[in-house]
């Protein structure tokens, strides 16, 4: 099915909700990212459309984290959730609102959905058999076990599958079983469970899944499964469990699962709570809202199928769609931290401006479930080549001629360039709405390549200054409709780009309108990325003891800052030229900019790293590296007492 595409749609939108459990990962963004540029697509198109999420707070995961922290898991699920706010937030991911499972809103909802379901028929309760660690006093689920394959006795094998030969077991024939919570063996033990019956609702996702929006592989699988063998599926857990008890049930608590998801619901409450509808309204069979869950494909089974039949089960409306993406490898490697491809997502703003990681996972995603590679050569080549070198390039080439006309625009603008620009308006929308934003951004750079083409033919340095300004407002207004269509991708940078053009944030109906009046002058609105290092304490689980002797092979030396200046084009940087007493000189690129002015540090004198391969940035060689601590604040030098000489050795 297509979706409409119509403007004055109202849209609900979801995201998964992060487990609490951990920092956000790049993959997390990637998600947030590709939900985060077609909401604000939508909202550009005409659209009224509304980005939901939360945290995923329950179940056990979070609460052994916390045990292992010695932490209450309240306190763990609060910490996490101010984290993953503040990411997300530096990621520019436009929430409506960003909420918590554990709250009072997402306890009404399940229990409500719940009694539903049970007043329904579509509840009932089994005794059933599982592994029991008595030391912890829990039951263990598959993931907490480990032993060998009873298959082809392969030891070391987790859960309910064997990695050597393939086979797939109930985890309570795994021979030798150990808990992974307290290493010892636990035993079986019986406890009674509440069921939902799924196999009921199987008209009722047969016709689901004909209706939805899904991705062909994604419905082929469903039904895959739908037709297979679908269980009753077990809602149930046993204390200890961090989560919502089950109503009328004596210390069984809800299966995070089943929480989880309706935590979209309980966001979208919390969020109305000062408005006249409630997320019921919303939720009704009738209501006005479409709505989407964005997803990776790990998660389609239950948001293809244990989702919707919880929703038909107290009558709610289903899913108009569910977009899948696949995973995201860094370096063609799984993210893995002892790799250095773990590196969580705020450390990596840390090494370059977010925006442009928005840009590059644009440029590789699609509507496709396929795996994406984030390759940190091609990311600074891409960045550097597209967003520098075409875009930004028509103007800060433009500005230069606008400026000797006191930045005024002229009317007089070449009609056909602006055009072919306008023309193409209607399958850019077509893109974006179909989440193809890879070909949407190939389209885009081809029309910047255009402009800067047309910059090239016109020669305007060759001209008179009235010709030149002509030009050079024709290559504007084509940067400014360039802006328009890249905004979803880059709101940061294109919302400055706006502020050079002396205009208010655009719509995609702006595209047609012609730009006139004065410009400001144009500043840099984003630097050339410089190759992307891991720093080292990513690259590093918990391997970073050293000996004395590898201390020992790092020449720290003693040194006095000569001449500090700064670094044209470059936002961090400062060159110090050190004095280093008999050992000479050295020239340093040091990255404290932010901290420092080139005039305080004369004479000053700072700890040197002598024996650095020296590394051929774009500016020249630093030979060396100056240490220094850093927090949120700021970055703080580290200087010897006074005394100290140049040259002398640290140790
Ligand atoms: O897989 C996960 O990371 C889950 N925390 C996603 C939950 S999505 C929704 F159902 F809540
Ligand atoms: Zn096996």
């Amino acid at each position: 099915m297509d979706i409409p595409t119509k403007n004055n749609r109202k849209i609900l939108v979801t995201q998964a909700l992060p487990y609490a459990n951990a920092p956000l990962h790049l993959g997390h963004i990637l998600e947030a990212v590709q939900t985060d540029i077609w909401c604000r697509f939508q909202n550009l198109n005409g659209n009224e459309c509304h980005f939901f999420c939360a945290d995923d707070t329950h179940g056990t995961p979070v609460m052994l984290k916390a045990k292992e922290m010695d932490i209450s898991p309240e306190k763990l699920i609060s910490d996490m959730y101010d984290d993953h706010k503040k990411t997300y937030d530096i990621y520019g991911i436009n929430f409506a609102n960003f909420y918590t499972t554990h709250s009072d809103e997402n306890r009404k909802f399940s229990e409500n959905i719940y009694l539903e379901a049970k007043k329904n028929n579509l509840i009932s309760k089994e005794t059933i058999e599982q592994l029991y660690d008595e030391n912890e006093k829990m039951f263990l689920s598959d993931r907490f076990i480990k032993g060998s394959c009873p298959k082809c006795g392969a030891e070391d094998q987790h859960g309910d599958n064997c990695s050597v030969c393939g086979a797939s077991y109930d985890v309570l024939e795994i021979k030798d079983p150990i808990s992974i919570v307290s290493g010892t063996t636990p035993v079986k033990k019986k406890s009674e469970h509440v069921f939902f019956d799924l196999p009921k609702t199987i008209d009722i996702l047969n016709r689901f899944l004909d209706k939805s929006n899904l991705q062909t592989p994604i419905k082929n699988k469903l039904k895959e499964w739908l037709n297979d063998d679908l269980k009753k599926w077990d809602i149930s857990r046993d204390a200890p469990y961090f989560g919502f008890e089950i109503p009328e049930e004596d210390n069984k608590y809800f299966y995070v699962w089943v929480d989880a998801p309706i935590g979209y619901i309980a966001s979208m409450e919390n969020w109305l709570k000062d408005k006249k509808l409630n997320a019921t309204d919303l939720w009704s069979k009738n209501s006005d809202y479409e709505i989407y869950h964005f997803i990776g494909k790990d998660i389609a089974y239950f948001h293809g199928l244990f989702w919707p039949a919880l929703l038909s089960s107290a009558n709610l409306k289903l899913p108009d769609g569910i977009f899948v993406h696949g995973f995201l490898t860094i370096n063609g490697e799984k993210m893995s931290k002892s790799k250095g491809t773990g590196i969580s997502a705020k450390d990596f703003a840390e090494m370059c401006d977010p925006e442009t990681l928005r840009y590059y996972l644009a440029a590789k995603l699609n509507d496709k479930v396929e795996d994406l590679d984030l390759n940190f050569e091609d990311y600074v080549q891409r960045i550097n080549s597209d967003l520098v070198g075409k875009y930004l390039n028509i103007a800060s080439r433009s500005a230069t001629f606008l400026k000797k006309n006191n930045n005024e625009l002229s009317e007089n603008i070449d009609k056909n360039l602006i055009k072919s620009l306008t023309d193409e308006k209607e399958k850019i929308i077509k893109l974006y709405e179909e989440r193809n934003y890879s070909k949407l951004i190939r389209l885009i750079m081809d029309l910047a390549d255009d402009v800067n083409k047309y910059i090239n033919e016109q020669t305007p340095w060759k001209k008179d200054i009235n010709e030149a300004v002509s030009i050079c407002s024709t290559s504007l207004n084509a940067f400014k409709i360039i802006t328009i269509y890249l905004s979803p991708i880059i709101p940061n940078i294109t919302k400055n780009a706006y502020k050079f053009l002396n205009l208010e944030n655009c719509s995609f109906d702006d595209v047609d309108i012609k730009l006139s009046g004065k410009i400001n002058t144009y500043k840099s609105l984003l630097n050339r990325l410089e190759p992307l290092i891991i720093p080292e304490e990513d690259n590093m689980e918990n391997e970073n003891i050293i000996d004395i002797k590898q201390f020992s092979n790092v020449d720290l030396r003693v040194a006095k800052i000569l001449k500090a200046e700064d670094v044209k084009d470059a936002d961090k940087l400062i060159q110090l030229t050190l004095d280093v007493g008999e050992l000479g000189t050295r020239n340093v690129f040091a990255g404290i900019k932010s901290s420092y002015a080139p005039a305080e540090l004369n004479n000053r004198l700072v700890v040197l790293v002598n024996n650095l391969a020296p590394r051929k940035m774009k500016f020249g060689i630093s030979e060396g590296m100056v240490l220094a601590s850093s927090n949120d604040d700021g970055i703080y030098l580290i200087s010897p007492d006074e005394g100290a000489k140049p040259g002398m050795k640290v140790k």
